[in-house]
């Protein structure tokens, strides 16, 4: 099998990659994907074996705000390898090349993630470490709150700041 990742701006994801991904979305999200208004993507980290996409991540790069202070991250979303692909190391690789995206090419000091508390310790595996809430983030003109488990990766020396965390937007 012939592995193959590329990192696209978000202006040259072509089209035929834009409709696969988005049907991913409804079949593996499903009515999660309608709960909020999500960022549109600056990045996608998209994974083909022999041609064929087999796993995509989203990123978003964003200053937050943790505990007072701007931290820059980079926001991961839509990580994905639909049933027929998983348990091959896809979605992992889409993960590793993300990171080395973050640090590399943006120089952001740290990965940030939402996830349910099922995938922690796959990210965990990863490097990832769960952080406290609160998370809040922009919806319509108002604040709220992420109710489920965010994640950062440090990429640098410095240490998460704490909570309280805030997007300074939708999220990712
Ligand atoms: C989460 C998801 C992307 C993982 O994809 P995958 O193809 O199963 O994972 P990979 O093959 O990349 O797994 C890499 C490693 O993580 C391990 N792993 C997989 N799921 C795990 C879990 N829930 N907990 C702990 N480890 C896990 C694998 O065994 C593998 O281990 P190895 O490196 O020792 O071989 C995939 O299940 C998926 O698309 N799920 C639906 C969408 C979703 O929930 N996305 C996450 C949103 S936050």
């Amino acid at each position: 099998m012939n592995r193959q990742i590329e990192v696209v701006a978000e202006r040259d994801l072509r089209l035929e990659d834009r409709a696969v991904i988005a049907q991913w979305i409804r079949l593996l999200f499903g009515d999660a994907e309608d709960m909020y208004e999500w960022a549109t993507p600056d990045w996608r980290v998209l994974v083909r074996a022999d041609g064929q996409l087999v796993a995509h991540a989203a990123i978003n790069q964003r200053t937050v705000s943790a505990n007072g202070e701007p931290a820059r991250v980079g926001g991961i979303g839509g990580v994905m390898a639909p049933e027929e692909f998983q348990g091959k190391g896809h979605a992992k690789a889409a993960m590793l090349r993300a990171r080395d995206f973050l640090w590399e090419t943006l120089n952001l000091e740290f990965g940030f993630l939402f996830c349910s508390a099922r995938l922690v310790p796959y990210y965990q595996r990863l490097g990832w470490q769960r952080i406290d809430g609160p998370v809040s983030f922009a919806q319509g003109g108002s604040d709220v709150t992420w109710q489920q488990e965010a994640m950062v990766l440090p990429l640098t020396d410095r240490l998460w700041p704490g909570p309280p965390v805030d997007l300074n937007g939708p999220p990712w």
